[in-house]
Parts: C-alpha cells; sequence; structure tokens
C-alpha cells in the first residue's frame, strides 16, 4: 500500500460552549463554536517523527484525536494509511496508537501486569513474559521496576511504560501528545532517548504533539507549527531556521505569531 501514514483534506472541527461576550454580564452567555481547526490540509509520509508545535489551545490535541478516532471531523476527511478516520474507524484503530501525558494504569498493578492486560484487551494473548521484558528494556526500564506497582514508578518511568504498552499492537502510526510535558529533566530525557531511538526506526511513524521546542528541534524530522488551529509553517527545524533567518525555532514561532511561545503557557480558563 502506497498511502500516505497521515493524509487530511479540509479538516475542520469546532466545540459549542458558552462564552460571555466582553463587556456583557456575567450571566449572559452565548452558545459559540470555538474552531480548534480551521480546514486543515495534511500529508505525513511513512516513517519519521513529525512535531506538531504549537501553544495550549491551538489544536494539536484535536488533530490527535480525530486521528485516533476518538471525534470526528465536522467537515472533510482524514485518512490513516489509506483508511479513512470516520468509515474504516476499527482498520484505523488497529494501525494507530496514542500516548498522552496522563497515561491510564492500574497503579497497584506492576508493568508487566498492566502491560498483560492491556495485551488481552488488544486481543492478543501473545504478551509472552519474554517479549514483555523485552520491549520494556528496550524502553530502558530497570528489570527490577517491572515487577514493582506502577505507584512506586517515576513519571518517566510510568511513561515509558505507557510507550511499551503502544508497542504492543505494533502501531505504524504512533500519536504522541506531549509525551513529557510536566516531567522533570531526568524523566524528560528518558523519555527523549526512547523517542531518539524511535526516528531511525523506519517502520514506525511519529506524530509528537509538544510545545518544547528545544525537544522539536532535537526531536523532529519535520516540524509542524499550529497556532488557532492552522498550521503557520512547515519544514525541517533546519529549512524553518533558515527561511525565517531565526535561530532557534522560539525564534520562528516568534517571527510568524509576533509572540513568544512561552507567554502562551498558560491554560485557557473558561470564564
Ligand atoms: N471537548 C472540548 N470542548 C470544548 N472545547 C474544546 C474541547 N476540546 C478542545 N477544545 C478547544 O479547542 C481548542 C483546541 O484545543 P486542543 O486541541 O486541546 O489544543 P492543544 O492540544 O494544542 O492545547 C481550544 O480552544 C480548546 O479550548
Ligand atoms: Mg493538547
Amino acid at each position: 500500500m502506497n498511502s500516505p501514514a497521515v493524509e487530511l483534506r479540509g479538516v475542520r472541527k469546532a466545540f459549542r460552549r458558552r462564552e460571555r461576550e466582553s463587556g456583557a454580564h456575567w450571566w449572559k452567555r452565548e452558545w459559540k463554536d470555538k474552531v480548534a481547526l480551521h480546514e486543515l490540509d495534511l500529508t505525513v509520509d511513512k516513517g519519521g517523527v513529525t512535531g506538531i508545535l504549537g501553544p495550549n489551545g491551538s489544536g494539536k490535541s484535536t488533530l490527535i484525536r480525530i486521528l485516533g478516532t476518538l471525534l470526528t471531523p465536522d467537515a472533510g476527511r482524514a485518512f490513516v494509511f489509506g483508511w479513512d478516520v470516520v468509515d474504516d474507524a476499527l482498520e484505523v484503530r488497529r494501525h494507530v496508537n496514542r500516548v498522552s501525558v496522563e497515561a491510564a494504569f492500574f497503579k497497584e498493578l506492576s508493568p508487566w501486569e498492566n502491560m498483560v492486560y492491556a495485551a488481552r484487551l488488544y486481543g492478543n494473548t501473545g504478551g509472552t513474559r519474554r517479549r514483555v521484558v523485552e520491549i520494556l528494556e528496550t524502553l530502558g526500564l530497570p528489570r527490577d521496576v517491572i515487577d514493582q506497582p506502577m505507584k512506586q514508578l517515576s513519571r518517566g518511568q510510568q511513561q515509558k511504560v505507557a510507550i511499551a504498552r503502544s508497542f504492543l499492537t505494533a502501531p505504524s502510526l504512533l500519536l504522541m501528545d506531549e509525551p513529557t510535558t510536566g516531567l522533570d529533566p531526568r524523566s524528560k530525557k528518558e523519555v527523549q532517548s526512547v523517542l531518539e531511538s524511535l526516528r531511525s526506526q523506519r517502520e514506525i511513524t511519529v506524530l509528537l504533539c509538544t510545545h518544547d521546542m528545544d525537544e522539536a528541534a532535537a526531536m523532529c524530522d519535520r516540524v509542524l507549527m499550529m497556532d488557532g488551529g492552522r498550521v503557520l509553517a512547515d519544514g525541517t527545524p533546519g529549512e524553518l531556521s533558515t527561511r525565517y533567518d531565526a535561530p532557534s525555532l522560539e525564534d520562528v514561532f516568534m517571527h510568524l505569531t509576533g509572540k513568544r511561545l512561552e507567554a502562551e503557557e498558560m491554560e485557557e480558563v473558561a470564564p
């Protein structure tokens, strides 16, 4: 099959929510459409790590959720390896796995037990001890923590188990939604080293959402910069620096939007 890993054509997604007009009384709230993705066109070829960079609220998770069949587009179509995320959702799910910041585990159970549980959920009983241990060790998880309760692991280690779990189904497309956000520097490094090793695996395509520009510069073969539900720039980190004559990705973002990414760190809070 020669379809690209991801193809989006005119994908739009809006959320209805109640908002107060500026100047209106606090109790007067109107239903409004908040557009999370504006008619997005995008093609991602197989292999490599593609970064989706943008501040909070720029539409990264919405994009990831659409590709993971957790949300349906309001308009346009999205394909994963040629499968339509709406019409062929089951096929898409077989090829996709999502790792998010808040990975859900049974905290009292060990990584091994969580992995076996996941393997059974995915319908394969092939989660042999040796294979699971092998995956966990490839990710650099010390052998002795494999049988400890999850709650005793560092967040970086837990995140590694989440990544390992996503390998159980041999996903061809790995959707990583801010896998290092909120981790301490050491855990962050641990997860990044896993990402680094994924870069060389051409049979896996990774979409990595982050708002960490240095991480993106170091990890990604290609970077899409998003803001307000649109892709503002697309290229290798080097190309973007050259194109906008900006030494870092942070400067590229500044050039494009007139604002720093840091200033946007605050989560949008409903009034
Ligand atoms: N379930 C939802 N209900 C209402 N609004 C949402 C929902 N999910 C996302 N949004 C809004 O859509 C926009 C994009 O959000 P999101 O895709 O989560 O951005 P990011 O992952 O880049 O932070 C934001 O304005 C957010 O508030
Ligand atoms: Mg998000």
